[in-house]
C-alpha cells in the first residue's frame, strides 16, 4: 500500500511553469541569449541559480558571482511580479480533488519542490493545509537531479524512498527521484517524460486506488 506522496509544485500542482519560462526569456534576451522553449525544459525542476547558469553558459557570457546575484534576482522580481495575484484559477486539473483523496486515505503529503516561493504560492492558491511538510528551496541547495529535496521530504514524513511516490513534471525531478530510489509519476508528456514508471497528462486522470493498485501490482519489478 502506499503511504506517502511528494508532490512537485511548478507545472505540476499549479500553473506557473509558463511565468517561470516567460521571465528566463525576459532574462535571457535582455542578455541577448536566445531562449525557446526546449531550452526551458532544461530548466524545469532546476533551481534559480543552475538555471542562470545554463543560461550563461549558452550565451558564452562570464560574470562575476555579485552579477550572477543581481541577475538571478532581477528574474525573481519579474517572476514573483507575474504571480502576486495567483488564486484557485491556476490550479492544475484534479490538482486539489488528488489532494483530498490521498487526505481521505490516510497518506502523508509533502512537497519537493526547488522552488524558494513554494511556501507563498501554497498559501495563495490555498492548498497549504494539505501538507504533512515542507521541502522547498530553502531546504537544500542541490538543485535536482540531485535527490536531496526528495530525500528531505520522505525524512520529514518518516518514511523511506521507496514507500513515497514522487509525483513530478520535470525531466531533472524524475530523474533525481530515481536516483533517491523513490516511485515515479510522470505529470505531462509521455516523451518528454518517458524516464517515469507511470505517467499522466494531469493530475485528474489519477485516484488515491488508482496509485495504490499500479504501486502494489508493480512494487517489486
Ligand atoms: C522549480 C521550477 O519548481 O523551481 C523552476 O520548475 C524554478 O523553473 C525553480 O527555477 C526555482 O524557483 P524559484 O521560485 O526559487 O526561483
Ligand atoms: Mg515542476
Amino acid at each position: 500500500m502506499i503511504t506517502a506522496c511528494i508532490f512537485d509544485l511548478d507545472g505540476v500542482i499549479v500553473d506557473t511553469a509558463k511565468f517561470h519560462y516567460l521571465a528566463w526569456k525576459r532574462l535571457a534576451e535582455h542578455l541577448g541569449v536566445e531562449f525557446s522553449e526546449e531550452d526551458n525544459e532544461h530548466l524545469k525542476g532546476v533551481s534559480r541559480m543552475q538555471s542562470l547558469e545554463y543560461i550563461l553558459l549558452k550565451g558564452g557570457i562570464q560574470i562575476s558571482n555579485e552579477e550572477k546575484l543581481r541577475l538571478a534576482t532581477l528574474k525573481n522580481e519579474w517572476y514573483v511580479e507575474s504571480i502576486k495575484h495567483i488564486d484557485t484559477t491556476e490550479i492544475l486539473p484534479g490538482g486539489e480533488e488528488l489532494l483530498k483523496d490521498l487526505k481521505k486515505n490516510q497518506i502523508k503529503i509533502s512537497l519537493g519542490s526547488a522552488s524558494k516561493n513554494a511556501i507563498a504560492i501554497l498559501n495563495g492558491i490555498g492548498l497549504m493545509s494539505y501538507f504533512d511538510f515542507i521541502s522547498d528551496g530553502n531546504s537544500t541547495d542541490k538543485s535536482k537531479p540531485d535527490p536531496e529535496v526528495f530525500l528531505i521530504a520522505a525524512k520529514g514524513m518518516g518514511k523511506l524512498p521507496e514507500e513515497c511516490i514522487v509525483v513530478e513534471d520535470s525531466i531533472k525531478g524524475i530523474e533525481a527521484a530515481k536516483v533517491g530510489g523513490f516511485r515515479t509519476l510522470g505529470i505531462g508528456d509521455a516523451e518528454v517524460l518517458s524516464d517515469a514508471e507511470y505517467i499522466v497528462k494531469d493530475l485528474a486522470q489519477v485516484s488515491w486506488e488508482e496509485l495504490n493498485n499500479w504501486y502494489n501490482k508493480t512494487k517489486n519489478i
